[in-house]
């Protein structure tokens, strides 16, 4: 099966044994609770965790089909940070739909996140166990410590490369990293096999990150489903921006630092700033730059033991995420 049918098939399977447990926990729960829920799960999200989770396991040999239960949790996990993440960042859309929280309200989109990331710790324990759930919370917990570390170095203007990798390694790698290792361990996968599994994953998430945050100021918001332009509004220092930074002097420099310290200037000059960080060839470098990082996840992987088309998916999905439009 080629990658866009593998991930269409998986991602159906994914849903179904979501809305299969929604729709459980739907007799118990406050309506509005479950309708933030199904709004914000199923929503067109790319499935991008779950899978890798299931593909790892089966990576190791096992078919056994609870690896479905655990990848979900992932995914609730990602849906969880999402309505939190748009709450910080004032994103107004996502996947082409209000976000929750300008949906719903404040409140609801912090509660309902709080909801599934509880609710996703309890199914990685019951399927996954406590080695799981370390695992799980290791990755959750270096993720608040990645937003953290980007909330301190807002509107730091003199980031480095390495300020900016140590901020998307908490905030998306360690989770993907996670979903890779929690594949591994739930087949059986020895040490070796799980940190090869979980070094593919941290690097896959670290180019993952560099091209949504090249989508930000590069991608279509009729195929990203968000809002072009937010990153530079919220003033984060992501790589095309940093990269031009270090580069400009003269007058582009005094230009970009102008802009960069107002908030008007910031909303109304993206343009002018996408200009200069073209320029400075800063997209090209970034996107140079997540090859380097595929090229690191592909080396990571361990010897296939046995079914090669797993390991040929997870070559195609490192070319998947190079490459993406959304
Ligand atoms: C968005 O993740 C947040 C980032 C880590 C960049 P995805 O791009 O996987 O979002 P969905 O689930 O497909 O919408
Ligand atoms: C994703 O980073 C971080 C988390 C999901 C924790 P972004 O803030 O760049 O994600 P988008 O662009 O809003 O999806
Ligand atoms: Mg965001
Ligand atoms: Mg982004």
């Amino acid at each position: 099966m080629d990658l866009k049918h593998l991930i269409i098939h998986e991602a159906a399977r994914i849903d179904q044994v979501m809305r299969e447990d929604i729709d459980r926990l739907a007799d118990d729960l406050d309506p509005l609770l479950i309708e933030i829920l199904n709004y914000g799960l199923f929503s067109g999200g790319k499935r991008i965790r779950p899978l890798l989770t299931i593909l790892s396991a089966r990576f190791f040999g096992d078919s056994n089909t609870d690896v479905y239960h655990l990848a979900s949790a992932l995914e609730y996990l990602h849906t969880a940070t999402l309505f939190h993440d748009d709450v910080i960042d004032s994103g107004d859309e996502r996947r082409g739909e209000a976000t929750v929280y300008k949906r719903f309200g404040l409140s609801e989109a912090v509660l309902a996140g709080d909801f599934l990331h509880a609710h996703s710790m309890a199914m990685v324990g019951h399927y996954g166990g406590e080695a799981a759930l370390s695992v799980f919370c290791q990755a959750t917990r270096g993720m608040v410590d990645g937003e953290f570390s980007q909330l301190r170095n807002a509107r730091n203007l003199n980031q480095s490369e390495a300020d900016y990798f140590s901020v998307v390694m908490g905030k998306t790698a360690l989770l993907i990293g996670a979903a890779c290792e929690l594949g591994a361990l739930f087949a059986g996968a020895d040490e070796h096999g799980r940190a090869g599994l979980r070094t593919y994953g941290i690097n896959l998430g670290c180019a993952f990150q560099i091209v949504d945050d090249l989508l930000d100021y590069l991608g279509d918001t009729r195929k990203t489903g968000k809002a072009v332009g937010n990153d530079l509004m919220e003033a984060k220092m992501t790589l095309p921006l940093i990269y031009a930074l270090q580069r400009a002097d003269g007058a582009d420099r005094s230009r970009l630092l102008e802009i960069l310290s107002d908030d008007r200037a910031r909303q109304e000059c993206f343009q002018q700033v996408s200009g200069l960080i073209d320029k400075y060839h800063g997209f090209e470098d970034a996107g140079e730059k997540a090859k380097q990082v595929i090229g690191e996840a592909i080396a990571a992987l361990p010897e296939s033991a046995g079914d090669h088309s797993v390991q040929r998916s997870f070559l195609a999905l490192s070319d998947y995420v190079l490459n993406r439009e959304k």
